[in-house]
């Protein structure tokens, strides 16, 4: 008798051991998936571009996606300041390897940490290609955040249709690649600190997108009549791979649309006029701005041009809600964290803005343990008030001008200017990131006229 319990509770315990074991292999995604494969695992994008896939390939290459790696500012954030600081402060010491989870999955998933510097043109600059995306079959838990996607490579490649077939791999269906959540493994992150840096997904989520089936592929990988392979058929709904966003000019220009107005129409010299503007988001299926908001500035500049030509820069109203302070142009010092990890501690840090004084600011400040405001999303401890624009949000704003008592009687035209920098250009500059990451790109602008009587 006893000797049978104990080949039961054999037979018991070995099936539980097997089946954890199963279980831990499925579950090895996120940080737990680095270095369970090797770089040979994965094909290169020129393979799948070369002959077969090859508008795919162009739209990708022309793409972040495909740059996510080795793009200039991407290589002097990872380089100069996350894996120095990573190196130094034992709370991010994850990021080393864990900025790449994202930027450079193969790398990760090969574990590769720090994988060689782009100019060294190794496997790791494939950034996220083809197959990265193409051998993910799902992803761990119930959110998705910090590349906790399932990673499967080999000949099979995942795709949107059934019975499709290929000379050179496998493919299976797979509805998780045309989900939010997939796109979400990547554009949701959560900082050693446990506070969520980057939540596009979950803006989106919580939005009015999700509840109308349109997801981020709507907007970012559309659907048009061609083919999605050389020798393959003509579809009607052939997704195109542009992941067209902030780095596409024409992608942001008319985000927000905006309409300013004057309270009264006609005003004398010394009068004050109060002007309103409404920004209006109709494009974006997020907040604006998303995904790396701590790098990016979006503001609102406001201005008056009389009948002799002369221009007054008109500051925004305070409208008094708590943490207004980082929403309006300063002339503060921020980002002091940098000089962590350049080896300067008590570096006094740089422009918080480098915008006009007193425009308004659509932004959410990130802050360092310190309270400082800070661009390393991995190093956040807190999040200032979120004022930025929200989709299908419009937010209103005043402006008072007091009409100065020389103003020159005739027309007083008013505009208002909505300009968007992908990265603050005082960091930009202190940290030799090429211009085009800085330069200003115009969102929107509307005029307004008052007629001043003599
Ligand atoms: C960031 C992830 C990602 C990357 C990188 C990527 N794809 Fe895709 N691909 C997708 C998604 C998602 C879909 C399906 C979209 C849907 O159904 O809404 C898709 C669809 C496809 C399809 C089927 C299109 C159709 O309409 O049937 C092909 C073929 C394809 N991709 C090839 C490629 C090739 C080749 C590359 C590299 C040059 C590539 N993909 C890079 C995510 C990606
Ligand atoms: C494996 C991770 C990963 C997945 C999955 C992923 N992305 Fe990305 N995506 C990135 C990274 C990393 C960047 C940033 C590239 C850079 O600027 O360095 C990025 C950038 C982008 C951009 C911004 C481009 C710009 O100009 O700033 C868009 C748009 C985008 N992704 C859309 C999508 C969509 C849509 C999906 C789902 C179909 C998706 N991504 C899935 C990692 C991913
Ligand atoms: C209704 C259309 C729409 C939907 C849905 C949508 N986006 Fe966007 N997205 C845009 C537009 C327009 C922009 C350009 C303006 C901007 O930068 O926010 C953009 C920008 C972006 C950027 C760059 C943002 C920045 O400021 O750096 C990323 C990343 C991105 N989208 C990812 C996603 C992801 C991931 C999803 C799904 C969770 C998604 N988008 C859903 C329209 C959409
Ligand atoms: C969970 C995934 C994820 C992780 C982890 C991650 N990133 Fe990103 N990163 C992204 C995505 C997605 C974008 C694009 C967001 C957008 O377009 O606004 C991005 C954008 C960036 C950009 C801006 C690119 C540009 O040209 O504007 C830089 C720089 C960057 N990441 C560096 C890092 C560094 C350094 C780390 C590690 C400390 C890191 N990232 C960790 C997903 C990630």
């Amino acid at each position: 008798m006893k000797a049978v319990l104990n080949i039961l509770l054999f037979i018991v315990l070995s099936l539980f051991l097997l089946a954890s074991e199963n279980y831990g292999q499925m579950v090895k995604a996120g940080d737990n998936a680095l270095g369970i494969f090797k770089y040979q695992d994965f094909s290169k994008a020129n393979l799948c571009g070369s002959a077969c896939h090859n508008d795919f390939f162009q739209q990708w290459k022309q793409s972040m996606m495909s740059q996510a790696y080795t793009h200039h500012w991407d290589e002097i954030e990872y380089f100069k300041l996350a894996v120095p600081h990573a190196e130094k402060d034992p709370v991010v010491a994850g990021v080393k390897a864990g900025c790449n989870g994202c930027h450079s999955p193969i790398a990760f998933l090969a574990g590769d940490v720090p994988p060689p510097t782009p100019d060294k043109m190794s496997m790791a600059n494939e950034s996220v290609n083809c197959d990265v995306c193409h051998t993910v079959t799902g992803f761990e838990g119930d959110t998705p955040f910090n590349f906790n996607f399932i990673s499967s490579p080999g000949n099979v490649k995942y795709g949107p249709r059934e019975n499709v077939d290929s000379p050179e791999h496998g493919v299976k269906k797979s509805d998780f690649l045309a989900s939010a959540e997939f796109c979400g493994t990547c554009h949701n992150e959560k900082d050693p600190y446990g506070i969520w840096v980057k939540s596009t997904h979950l803006e989106w989520k919580e939005g009015p997108y999700s509840k109308q089936g349109v997801k981020c592929q709507t907007c970012h990988m559309t659907s048009s009549e061609g083919y999605t392979a050389a020798m393959g058929n003509k579809y009607s709904d052939a997704r195109q791979h542009l992941f067209h966003g902030a780095h596409d000019p024409g992608k942001v220009k008319g985000t927000i649309e905006l309409r300013i107005h004057p309270d009264i129409n006609e005003a004398e010299p010394g009068e004050r006029v109060k002007f309103t503007v409404a920004l209006f988001n109709g494009k974006t299926g997020h907040k604006f701005p998303t995904g790396s908001v701590e790098d990016r500035i979006v503001w609102m500049h406001v201005e008056a041009v009389d009948a002799k030509g002369n221009v007054y820069h008109i500051p925004v109203d305070k409208k008094g809600f708590a943490g207004e302070e980082y929403t309006i142009g300063a002339d503060a010092l921020a980002y002091q964290d940098m000089g962590i990890a350049l080896n300067d501690p008590n570096f006094k840090g740089v422009q918080r803005d480098g915008i006009p004084i007193g425009d308004r600011i659509f932004r959410m400040a990130y802050f360092d343990p310190q309270g400082r405001m800070t661009i390393q999303q991995w190093n956040t401890k807190s999040l200032g008030v979120d004022y930025r624009i929200g989709p299908r949000e419009t937010k209103m704003e005043t402006l008072t001008f007091s009409l100065p008592n020389n103003l020159p009687p005739g027309k007083l035209k008013v505009t208002a200017v909505l300009n968007y920098q992908k990265l603050v250009k005082p960091v930009a500059d202190f940290l030799g990131v090429p211009e085009e990451e800085s330069e200003i790109i115009k969102v929107n602008e509307h005029s307004t006229y008052v007629t001043i009587l003599p």
